[in-house]
């Protein structure tokens, strides 16, 4: 049986956000995250939504533009630097790209595959990621790598949230665990307080929905930026990092979220979420309330929305192509 053929425009994926915010702006639901002192008291009531397209026109609705803590979602584009430098076999072979099915921050996770972190979208893996950046040995140099690879990824400069991060550096007793952990096993590539200072730090860059959405369309456009019309990282690495998002992007909760969704997708404890649909548009939402696995609800039901009014869904078989 052939594949259904069917061309979406522009004008449908501005109306499907912007419905999706109009339907979804007065909803509550969820809980900032309070294990971090930081996020506890970023209000709770902005919501932003943004999507990318091929030709680089950004559609934005609601607080789009507003800063706030990359966290989770900054996994996501060290991980492509860690597969620019080593290929995607050598990330494959010194992290790992399994599924973990348990919460981000799992000790359990590490314990039972000791071997390898599993992948640099859960916090282990990330460690480890960051560890491998280059130049190893050179916490200066490592963090400006992190710092430019997401510069190209978004066409804007990242800044740190200082109190994001001297907040999670005063707290983050669960990823020393992991980073030391990581060195018993002979996993981390650098030196563990480094690698996991790196993690914190760019933990608490700040970001927008706006930036989020230019990444991900990145990502689903084989690496080429289509806002700053600049080649970032070899196409053979984009679907190598969107199976990543696909299969633990959304940790314990990740196979609920694609049965629902159909939208590979990468969330952050900051409230932030990132979605890649290949070939077609990067998306991001952004709401700080969190459901228990520390996935926005908000940010969730705005990107269900839209694939669905869209008619989108990865897994389906039809053939859709963003023109005019
Ligand atoms: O390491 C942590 O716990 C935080 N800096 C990031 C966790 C996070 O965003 C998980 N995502 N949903």
């Amino acid at each position: 049986m052939a594949a259904s053929h069917r061309n979406i425009s522009s004008a449908e994926i501005r109306a499907a956000v912007e419905h999706a915010y109009e339907k979804l702006r007065d909803t509550t639901g969820g809980k900032n995250a309070d294990y971090i002192p930081y996020l506890a008291n970023v209000d709770p009531k902005l919501f932003g939504i943004s999507a990318c397209l091929p030709d680089g026109n950004v559609i934005s609705v609601g607080d789009a533009d507003v800063t706030f803590g990359m966290e989770s979602v900054s996994k996501v584009p060290t991980a492509i630097l860690a597969m620019r430098e080593y290929g995607a076999l050598g990330v494959l072979d010194k992290v790992g790209a399994d599924a973990t099915g348990l919460p981000f921050n799992s000790i359990m996770a590490l314990l039972l595959e000791k071997d390898r972190p599993s992948s640099p979208l859960v916090n282990a893996g990330a460690i480890a990621a960051c560890s491998l950046v280059e130049p190893v040995g050179d916490a200066d140099g490592k963090w400006k790598a992190i710092v430019d690879n997401i510069t190209e990824l978004t066409g804007t400069k990242p800044e740190v949230i200082q109190e994001l991060y001297a907040s999670e550096s005063a707290t983050d007793f669960n990823n020393r665990s992991i980073a030391w952990l990581l060195k018993d096993y002979g996993r981390i590539y650098d030196d563990p307080e480094m690698s996991l200072d790196l993690y914190t730090r760019q933990c608490s860059l700040g970001t927008t929905a706006r930036d989020l959405a230019v990444m991900a369309a990145t990502i689903a456009n084989d690496g080429f930026n289509p806002v700053t019309d600049k080649q970032v990282f070899d196409p053979e690495l984009a679907p190598k990092v969107t199976s990543m998002i696909t299969t633990v992007g959304f940790y314990e909760r990740t196979g609920d979220w694609l049965y629902k969704s159909g939208l590979p997708a990468k969330s952050g404890v900051g409230g932030g979420v990132l979605g890649v649909m290949p070939g077609m548009f990067g998306i991001a939402a952004f709401s700080p309330p969190l459901d228990e696995a520390g996935n926005s609800v908000k940010a969730q039901l705005a990107l269900m929305q839209i694939m669905d009014e869209l008619g989108l869904n990865i897994f389906a078989a039809s053939r859709l192509c963003v023109c005019g």
